[in-house]
């Protein structure tokens, strides 16, 4: 019996893209389907991220879907990825940065920056073009922790370049700084560095740009979320109740400024003993779980204390490079997996409420 590329796709709506609750066929997801005469089936399925945590599944499943059809000698799947953007604006700050993700906490120490430059440096490990700006006016602390606290950045056509490490291209107020000097910040101030850290730096094309947020709810978070629209913003907390307690207000005013809540972070909850493996949670507050639930947003996952990770930090390394092997690595990986799956979830349903081709379910 011939296969035909009907049969194909029919064969494809079984499987479904489990963040996005559709099958993949309707999703669009399923490209150049062709037929060989001898029943062998290739085809293209395009997620919407490098990063897709079920990709291996996804794929696993669509071999096993068309292998099943009566005729077929071989099938060879090409799984590849394109981003979905944001809602952008008329003249948007950052017109070729697909999502903007903003990294908050309710108070400081959290790990805010080092979940933030291990996500990135996951993401970008992934395959996809990452962009880092720290927006962190008060306490800059990207350019030590990825390595670069020394550079200064080039200026073309009266624009500032970005310095690229580990596959991210990055923008801190750090790098424009003498070492050691303080600024005096007037919200003003803040207000007009968030919006030059992002209008006046060649960002260029990017799938994630994501932006580490001082602390709390100031003027930084403030103006980011009023000068771009973005994707969302993802809370990092510690399992500490006044972390949370905070973390909550800081949501609340994201949500407050139309800025929908990506998801919760936990960090530092767990720890696992290096000689025996044995795993503790060390601290007895809201765990990063309970906050999700609480603000009713998707629980991204946990990372362990491990302090391999604070020294490669202070190394000028992130950790998820300093130290593939070990378990916060795969922690940091997950959960940008986590929110490379989420961000796709809120484009796509906002893509509906504008073009009614998505419901969640
Ligand atoms: N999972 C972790 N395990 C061990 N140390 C960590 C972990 N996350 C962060 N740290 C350490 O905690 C301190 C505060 O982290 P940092 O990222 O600067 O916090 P924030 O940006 O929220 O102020 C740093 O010394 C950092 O190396
Ligand atoms: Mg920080």
């Amino acid at each position: 019996m011939a296969v035909t590329e009907q049969a194909v796709l029919d064969a494809l709506r079984a499987v479904q893209d489990p963040d996005l609750r559709r099958d993949i066929v309707s999703l669009g997801f399923v490209k150049a389907v062709e037929v060989g005469p001898g029943g062998e089936v290739a085809f293209t399925v395009e997620l919407t991220t490098p990063a897709c945590p079920v990709k291996e599944q996804l794929q696993a499943e669509c071999e096993a879907a068309v292998a099943a059809l009566p005729g077929v000698t071989g099938v060879e799947v090409t799984m590849t990825a394109q981003v979905r953007t944001r809602q952008t604006q008329a003249e948007d700050l950052i017109p070729g940065v697909k999502q903007c993700i903003a990294i908050a906490s309710g108070k400081g120490g959290v790990g805010k920056s080092t979940v933030t430059v291990n996500l990135a440096v996951a993401l970008a490990q992934k395959g996809a073009r990452v962009g880092l700006m720290d927006a962190d006016v008060y306490g800059p602390s990207i350019p030590l922790m990825m390595g670069v606290p020394e550079e200064r950045p080039l200026t073309r056509d009266s624009k500032i370049v970005p310095i690229e490490r580990f596959g991210v291209a990055m923008m801190s107020l750090g790098f424009l700084l003498e070492p050691g000097q303080a600024v005096l910040w007037r919200g003003p101030m803040v207000a007009g560095t968030v919006k030059q850290l992002l209008a006046d730096v060649i960002w260029g094309d990017l799938d994630y740009l994501l932006v580490d947020l001082p602390p709390g709810t100031g003027d930084a978070p403030m103006s980011l979320a009023q000068l771009v629209p973005l994707t969302g913003v993802v809370i990092v907390t510690t399992p500490h109740n006044v972390a949370a307690d905070i973390a909550g207000k800081a949501a609340a005013l994201f949500r407050r400024l139309n800025t929908s809540v990506l998801g919760v972070v936990e960090n530092m909850a767990r720890f696992s003993c290096p000689n025996c493996g044995y795993e503790t949670r060390v601290f007895a507050g809201t765990t990063g779980a309970e906050l999700a639930t609480q603000l009713g947003a998707p629980y991204l996952g946990s990372i362990p204390l491990d302090e391999a990770v604070g020294e490669a930090s202070d190394r000028g390394i992130p950790a998820l490079i300093a130290h593939p092997e070990r378990p916060q690595a795969r922690a940091f990986v997950e959960v940008a997996g986590q929110l490379a799956a989420q961000a796709s979830v809120l484009s796509m349903s906002r893509a509906a409420t504008t073009t009614a081709e998505f419901t969640p379910a």
